[in-house]
């Protein structure tokens, strides 16, 4: 397993999260790659459950629906880190309280890297030779500011975060 652990394009400071900007084509990319993935949406949410539970068989009991109601909350998910592109500073109050929420689910600061490397690899599967370098580079600063922004609401309610932790990357 090639796990890779790097610091970030954002970084908490004081408690305020600082965004390095993605750029045009990267807001691009991952809109294309959105709508590609609406149209699988179900073989998305397959793949994404199976590599997240292989990763962390641990995950498998906070997740308490089926695959139907599962399909539709990758959906969600995804949805709010497209949702990013559009109002990155409207989100953050928003992410936070998400952030916190999912202290709730029982998640942990580890587990964002391996719903990110989850994330990856679904995306890779889906989209096939869509999935580019650039692509890739695209929904990787996506998720980092959205995990980011997540762990510091996480951390504000009463765990310490290491929050610049990139996702887990086997590709
Ligand atoms: C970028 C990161 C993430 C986003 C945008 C996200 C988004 C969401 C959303 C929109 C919901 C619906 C409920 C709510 O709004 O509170 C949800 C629920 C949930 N999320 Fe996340 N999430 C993220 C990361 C994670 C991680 C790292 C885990 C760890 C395994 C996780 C586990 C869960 C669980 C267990 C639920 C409740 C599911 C259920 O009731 O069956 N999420 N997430």
């Amino acid at each position: 397993m090639c796990a890779i652990r790097r610091k970030a394009d954002t970084q908490i400071h004081k408690s305020v999260v600082i965004y390095r900007p993605m750029t045009p084509e990267q807001v691009l990319l991952t809109r294309k790659s959105f709508a590609e993935l609406t149209r699988h949406e179900h073989v998305a949410a397959l793949v994404f459950y199976r590599r997240l539970f292989e990763m962390d068989p641990s995950l498998r009991p906070l997740f308490t629906t089926d695959i139907e109601e599962q399909a539709q909350k990758l959906l969600d998910m995804l949805g709010i880190l497209i949702a990013m592109l559009e109002r990155p500073l409207g989100l953050e109050m928003e992410l936070r309280a998400m952030g916190a929420r999912h202290l709730d689910y029982g998640v942990k600061d580890e587990h964002y890297a391996t719903v990110g490397g989850a994330l990856l690899h679904m995306l890779a599967e889906v989209l096939g030779s869509k999935f580019t370098a650039e692509t890739k580079a695209a929904w990787l600063a996506l998720y980092q500011a959205v995990q980011t922004t997540m762990k510091a609401g996480a951390h504000e309610a009463g765990r310490s975060s290491d929050v610049s932790a990139a996702p887990e990357s086997r590709h």
